[in-house]
């Protein structure tokens, strides 16, 4: 038996008296058919990967894009395959209506969202893996992450074609991971770091801020003043990267709330842990706050 698959629709909207189309398409076969369609006229794309529930940190990198764009792609799709068992899998927040409008308003002119299927048909076995970046930090306590994040990156790539694919700061060692992977399989896609997005109070965006409660804020809080504090010492002369390491976990377990995931000075580039700022050097934090697990860094010299 067959069955036709509604694989691509136009969505229209009117916002502040404006109209317009964005494209969403659902089959990696149609997508595939657009960017060669948008190649084929010398357009360039520029892809800005996401998980959807798209806060102000996404809109950031879809601008940054844009300047570089003469078509904006952007993917919306929950990889399960970078979440582990017992991660926030099915409780990730999730919005898509409210996210194609974004997408809309923002200028991107497809939106890209597949469903799993799609993406992991069954049978699939294929998997990129690397050897020794996915080791450290978040590797560490999410051993499948890393994984599931160049296998999904490089399929969006093969899929969506891009010139440039853009990734925030925020995850930096997503980003380190994927700027290694695409000089190690020599992928044609120039990659884009954008500076990550805080909210007013220094907070980094997150979809996963959803999850804290008002009385959890001091404790998410921490994050953003323990790098501060470990960039004030670095500036006053510390060159022990253990002392900047104890005084930042200090201050974050001042908070019941926060349990620490890790927190590490670390080379930018290997991300391997630091014992002397005698070079560039880079903090890292993950901390839980009651469900959400909440990761943010920062150069500190
Ligand atoms: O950063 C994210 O939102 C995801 O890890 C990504 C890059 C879209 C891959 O699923």
């Amino acid at each position: 038996m067959t069955s036709i698959r509604r694989c691509f629709s136009f969505t229209f909207y009117e916002t502040n008296g404006e109209q317009g189309a964005i494209e969403t398409i659902t089959t990696a076969s149609a997508m595939q058919a657009q960017a060669q369609t948008l190649r084929n006229q010398g357009k360039r794309i520029v892809l800005v990967p996401t998980m959807g529930f798209l806060h102000e940190g996404h809109l950031s990198l879809m601008r940054l894009g844009l300047a570089h764009a003469d078509a904006l792609v952007v993917s919306i799709f929950v990889n399960p395959t970078q979440f582990g068992p017992g991660e926030d899998l099915e409780a990730y927040p999730r919005d898509f209506d409210r996210d194609l409008a974004l997408c809309r308003d923002e200028g991107a002119a497809v939106v890209f969202a597949p469903q799993p299927e799609e993406i992991y048909p069954a049978g699939f076995q294929t998997h990129v893996d690397l050897e020794s970046l996915p080791k450290h930090l978040c590797g560490k306590s999410r051993p499948v992450h890393f994984r599931g994040v160049a296998t999904v990156v490089t399929k969006l790539f093969n899929i969506v074609s891009p010139h440039m694919a853009v990734f925030g700061e925020k995850d930096f060692q997503q980003l380190t991971v994927i700027r290694r992977m695409v000089r190690d399989l020599n992928l044609p896609v120039g990659i884009l770091g954008g500076p990550t997005f805080r909210e007013a109070d220094g907070l980094a965006m997150s979809s996963r801020n959803a999850y804290l409660t008002p009385a959890q804020r001091p404790a998410a809080l921490s994050l953003i003043q323990s790098l501060h504090l470990a960039r004030e010492m670095a500036a006053n002369g510390e060159t022990d990267a253990r002392r900047i390491v104890e005084a930042a976990t200090g201050m974050i377990n001042a908070h019941p709330e926060a349990r620490i995931d890790y927190v590490a000075v670390c080379n930018p580039q290997t991300l391997e842990d630091l014992t002397r700022l005698d070079g560039p050097a880079r903090m890292f934090l993950a901390v839980r706050v009651g469900r959400a697990r909440l990761i943010d860094n920062m150069a500190i010299n």
